[in-house]
């Protein structure tokens, strides 16, 4: 990410560091992860304790300080999605994507999470995909699921 990118989303927050989370959830949504050294400028940019920032980045779900695919899987591990096959689920797309949990595919494309209670449990059992909910998922259907998504 470009210091200029950087620049600009600070300028839209006029950097203000009340909207130190603001500011992360833009560089995030941009980057789909949180840099290192984009921290640091942040940082700097906003005369906050880099440390600050990174207690942003690792207690909210919403920000990884890892590289994330274009693509999160998010696989409901909640006890209504476990008993309806979850366990399954995520080892299907484990297997399909060659991917540990918490892994990104090589190409950037897939990240696998498993998560907890997405509260649609009447739907169980459930993998978020972006803002899309798959509701009453199969391992079967989990090859499907992700060639439509590789194909856009
Ligand atoms: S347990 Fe999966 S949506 Fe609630």
């Amino acid at each position: 990410m470009t210091t200029q990118k950087v620049d600009k989303i600070l300028d839209r927050w006029k950097r203000d560091p009340q909207y130190a989370i603001e500011i992360l959830q833009d560089i995030q949504d941009e980057h789909r992860h949180l840099p290192a050294d984009v921290l640091h400028y942040v940082a700097d940019a906003l005369a906050l304790p880099v440390g600050r920032l990174y207690h942003i980045g690792t207690f909210f779900k919403a920000f990884s300080l890892k590289p994330r695919g274009e693509h999160v899987l998010e696989v409901c591990m909640g006890t209504a999605c476990h008993v309806r096959g979850a366990p399954r689920i995520l080892d299907a797309l484990s297997r399909e994507l060659e991917v540990p949990e918490g892994g990104t595919t090589k190409d950037g494309k897939f990240t696998l999470e498993p998560v907890r209670c997405l509260g649609c449990c009447a739907i169980a059992p459930v993998v978020k995909v972006g803002k899309d909910l798959h509701g009453e998922i199969q391992a079967a259907r989990v090859k499907t699921l992700v060639k439509k998504l590789a194909e856009g």
